[in-house]
């Protein structure tokens, strides 16, 4: 099950292609909205996946779709699922950090962190994962460091993290299944590109990082191995992919680096 694909760009667009390509059988969703640029679509037909819409913050679509999905599967439990979903009104209004607007600050956790929580606690309730089944939400190395422009994505993603850690116990209690984060490279999408200043942002990052910036693709291949049997026992972890940029102090790199020139690489 695979939520936050919204066009080819998307990470999960990438990992719904290589979780077919191994042979998975897979539902998509995504918000209703999303649904009007008609690009999940296309992916469904691609990868013979059906397409459920769904809003992730809310409670009553999710257990719908859980219960549809495992329609789907011919009534078996589903193995793995995908939280990819990010949204800030606060960055796509272009309000400051320190004059954010409070009701967007809370639709913002509400879609970004809270969704991955609601999401897990349907599947708990309804007793709907497998045993040793996997759940990895998409994270961003902001949750422990400070990167101005993030703004209060920062927080929704500390959130996010800290609901794999708490779920991650329940869930493995209960039913072996691993919760875990990935904190990915920048990455050029439809949410990253959102972010004020970002091709600056990435082309740091990309020179900061010993292997340069990790692409869709490479998270796409990261995840997968997250979803498969081969890490069983990895679980409540927030995981790094992103080149090496999270241990770096300082790159010689960045010393002959123009900024001025990033917009235009
Ligand atoms: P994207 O814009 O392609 O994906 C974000 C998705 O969230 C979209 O498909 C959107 O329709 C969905 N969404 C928004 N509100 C929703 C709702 N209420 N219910 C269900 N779905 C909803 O962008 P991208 O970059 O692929 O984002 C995926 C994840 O990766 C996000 O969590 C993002 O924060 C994270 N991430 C992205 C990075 C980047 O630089 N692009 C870096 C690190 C993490």
């Amino acid at each position: 099950m695979i939520f936050g694909a919204l066009d080819e760009h998307s990470i999960a667009w990438k990992i719904a292609e290589k979780a077919a390509a191994q042979g998975a059988k897979l539902t998509l969703t995504n918000a209703p909205v999303a649904m009007r640029f008609g690009e999940i679509y296309k992916l469904g037909e691609q990868l013979g996946a059906e397409v459920i819409p769904a809003d992730a913050t809310e409670v009553g679509e999710m257990e719908d779709l859980f219960a549809k999905s495992m329609e789907i599967f011919g009534g078996k439990k589903i193995d793995f699922v995908l939280h990819s979903i990010g949204m800030s009104l606060n960055v796509r209004k272009k309000k400051e950090y320190t004059d954010l607007n409070y009701e967007w600050m809370m639709k913002s956790l509400d879609v970004s962190a809270i969704s991955f929580h609601k999401m897990m606690q349907v599947l708990y309730k309804m007793d709907a994962m497998s045993d040793w089944g996997s759940i990895v939400g998409l994270s961003y190395i902001a949750a422990q460091r400070t990167f101005p422009d993030y703004s209060e994505m920062a927080e929704a993603k500390a959130l996010l993290e800290s609901f794999a850690r708490s779920f991650g116990y329940h869930f493995g209690v209960r039913n072996k299944v691993r919760v875990n984060t990935i904190s990915q490279s920048p990455t050029v999408t439809t949410a990253g590109s959102g972010v004020k200043g970002f091709a600056e942002f990435f082309s740091y990052a990309d020179k900061m990082s010993p292997l340069g910036n990790a692409s869709a693709e490479t998270c796409a291949d990261y995840c997968i191995s997250l979803f498969s049997d081969l890490t069983r026992m990895v679980t409540m972890q927030n995981l790094f992919h992103d080149g090496g940029f999270s241990n770096m102090g300082m790159s010689p790199a960045i010393l002959d680096w123009n900024p001025g020139a990033a917009k235009a690489e």
